[in-house]
């Protein structure tokens, strides 16, 4: 038997959009036995994870298998789901990255990460919640001919993430496709200017910076369309004392981070979403390491 903890991730922090991520403490438990079927519960309930052909753990065990040369029999699957689904939490990466990881221990190979990537792209190309999810902490990513280069920033002690988890999906696919093919020059340098100070002002810890810092014109302004009261959901945790806020990854969910005030700036997120009638919750969560 195999018990494996993936923690969920948050992608972006505003201007970082496809570069930055971070592991956050609140995880998705795979437990793995051997089966000549398959067999799977999830904890809560949730019937379209229950099926073999939907669910992305079994789907990536296979082809995890298939890439090692074993053949796959079958698994008894016990999931216990932490992460919100379709939130923006990096819920999809938690599954591929378990199952990566238990089908190479199981098979006592050791992972390396070109064998690592030549998996997970088949089923989720975004390597700024893959990486958090397989390495834990606060990664910047960049791909380029194909090979993805990867480096992880220290993340100050003193911050926290306030995540608001309205309770509506909303898919990375729609997410996408709301965004522009192009973009002009002057949004791209307002993006490099931002996600340089955003990490200078992290490892540096000058968190008045962060409110500018984590500002963005390559995604969120289009996908705010997508999240009712995006703007009042920022201004009332900066109000409440965030230091700065954003989209987390493609969304439903938001982040903010703050040194303190935390149950005040989740109540002011959760307002705001209540304003049009769509309920929320808060948790206050820390970096995995
Ligand atoms: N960076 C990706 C996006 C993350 O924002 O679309 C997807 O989870």
């Amino acid at each position: 038997m195999l018990k494996i903890k993936v923690p969920a991730t948050s992608a972006n922090l505003g201007a970082g959009f496809d570069t930055l991520g971070v592991a956050l403490n609140l995880y998705n438990e795979f437990i793995v036995e051997e089966s000549d079927t398959v067999q799977i519960e999830t904890y809560p309930k949730i019937p379209e994870f229950e099926n073999p052909d939907k669910n992305l753990f079994v789907k990536v065990l296979k082809k995890t298998c298939e890439y090692i040369g074993n053949d796959f029999h079958g698994v008894k699957l016990t999931q216990k789901i932490n992460v919100p689904v379709s939130r923006g939490l990096g819920s999809s990466a938690t599954a591929i990255v378990g199952a990566i990881v238990a089908a190479f221990t199981a098979n006592k190979k050791v992972l390396t990460d070109e064998e690592f990537f030549n998996i997970a792209y088949q089923f989720e190309p975004h390597p700024d919640n893959l990486l958090p999810a397989l390495k834990g902490g606060f990664i910047t990513a960049c791909v380029e001919d194909k090979k993805t280069y990867y480096s992880k920033i220290p993340f100050p002690e003193e911050l926290k993430f306030v995540v608001v988890i309205p309770d509506f999906e909303l898919s990375t696919e729609k997410a996408r496709k709301v965004l522009p093919e192009k973009v002009s020059l002057e949004d791209a340098v307002f993006n490099v200017q931002r996600v340089s100070l955003l990490i200078s002002s992290l490892v540096n810890k000058d968190f008045d910076l962060l409110k500018v810092a984590m500002n963005d014109r390559l995604h969120e302004p289009y996908r705010k369309k997508l999240i009712p009261n995006f703007d009042k959901v920022v201004e009332n945790a900066l109000n409440s004392g965030a230091v700065g806020v954003s989209l987390s990854g493609a969304g439903s969910c938001m982040i903010a981070l703050a040194k303190e005030n935390f149950e005040d700036i989740g109540k002011s997120m959760v307002e705001a979403f209540n304003e049009v009638d769509i309920k929320a919750e808060y948790k206050i969560l820390e970096i995995d390491k």
